[in-house]
């Protein structure tokens, strides 16, 4: 159904890689106008090149509340106001069992994929109360958002956190008129999850194709998610399909969630290994 978000103007963190990107692609499809930011600059930039004038990329590091702020108000600059945020640049962050966390590794965990949702909250939500227009903030959570042993404990607090605050945001902001809600992605193989298992930045295309195959089974439905499968539910979250929804956190997720799955991180981290050791020595 294309021209759902006619004349809606967008933010997508985390625009260069994975969910981001393929959202900024279907929001664009949908006739909105997208502000995409990342840190990653050189592929930022590149997509500027690929996406035309509808679209425009902006450094910014989710970590820093100035950057957020300043991304909110480049994008009214350059398009004239704010429809929609998506708050979801993130990775899998510390590591560490609860047994062995530092507090640094921790806090800088919690401050990449808690602290800068809510501060992306704060600053769309000003802006759109300023504009009295509404709107609708997403955000990524994550299947850890859900249930405990998918990952690490900075992690699954983290996500856990999102899922919390689409609800307090709700309280606060739906009186506005903007609406809060969170999407739980499922397994997905993006390059953040090579990343979370040690994988060469050289062999990350060949382990997703890899990996795809490995943990097909681990879903219900058969297959690992796509980054599209996500963005359509961004969609629907931004438009005005979903008018009458906020502060919920809907499990996109060939069904990972709802049946027992066992103990995934060893499950994934031995076929991580096991590609791994199958690399040519470089
Ligand atoms: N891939 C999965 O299986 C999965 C599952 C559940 C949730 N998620 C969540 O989905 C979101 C997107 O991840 P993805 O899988 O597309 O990974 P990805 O690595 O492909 O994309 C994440 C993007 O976020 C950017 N980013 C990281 N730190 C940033 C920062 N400080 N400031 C700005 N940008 C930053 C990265 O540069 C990257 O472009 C994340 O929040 C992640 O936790 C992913």
């Amino acid at each position: 159904m294309p021209d759902q978000l006619k004349d809606k103007v967008a933010i997508v963190t985390g625009a260069s890689s994975g969910i981001g990107l393929a959202t900024v692609r279907a929001f664009l499809a949908e006739g909105a106008k997208v502000v995409g930011a990342d840190i990653k600059d050189e592929e930022g930039r590149a997509l500027s090149n690929e996406l035309g004038s509808s679209f425009a990329y902006l450094h910014c590091n989710v970590m820093e509340e100035a950057d957020i702020e300043a991304l909110v108000k480049a994008t009214v600059d350059r398009f004239g106001k704010l429809d929609i945020m998506f708050n979801n640049a993130g990775a899998a962050g510390d590591p560490a069992s609860i047994l062995e966390l530092t507090t640094e590794g921790f806090d800088r965990t919690m401050a990449l994929i808690s602290r800068s949702v809510v501060l992306g909250h704060k600053h769309a939500g000003r802006q759109m109360i300023a504009q009295k227009s509404g709107g609708s903030i997403i955000s990524t959570a994550s299947l850890a958002a859900i249930q405990g042993g998918w990952s690490n404990v900075s992690y699954n607090m983290g996500k856990h956190a999102v899922a919390g605050l689409v609800k307090q945001a709700t309280a606060e902001l739906a009186p506005h008129g903007i609406r809060c809600n969170a999407i739980a992605p499922g397994i997905i193989p993006t390059p953040a999850m090579a990343a979370a298992f040690g994988v060469p930045k050289a062999a990350t295309e060949d382990f997703l194709v890899f990996v795809t195959g490995e943990i097909a089974n681990q879903q219900p439905i058969g297959r690992t998610g796509r980054s599209e499968d996500i963005a359509n539910a961004a969609v629907f979250f931004a438009s005005d399909a979903s008018s009458f929804v906020t502060g919920q956190t809907l499990a996109v997720d060939g069904g990972a969630t709802t049946v027992y799955q066992g103990d995934f991180p060893a499950v994934a981290q031995e076929i991580g290994n096991r590609f791994i050791s199958s690399l040519a020595p470089a």
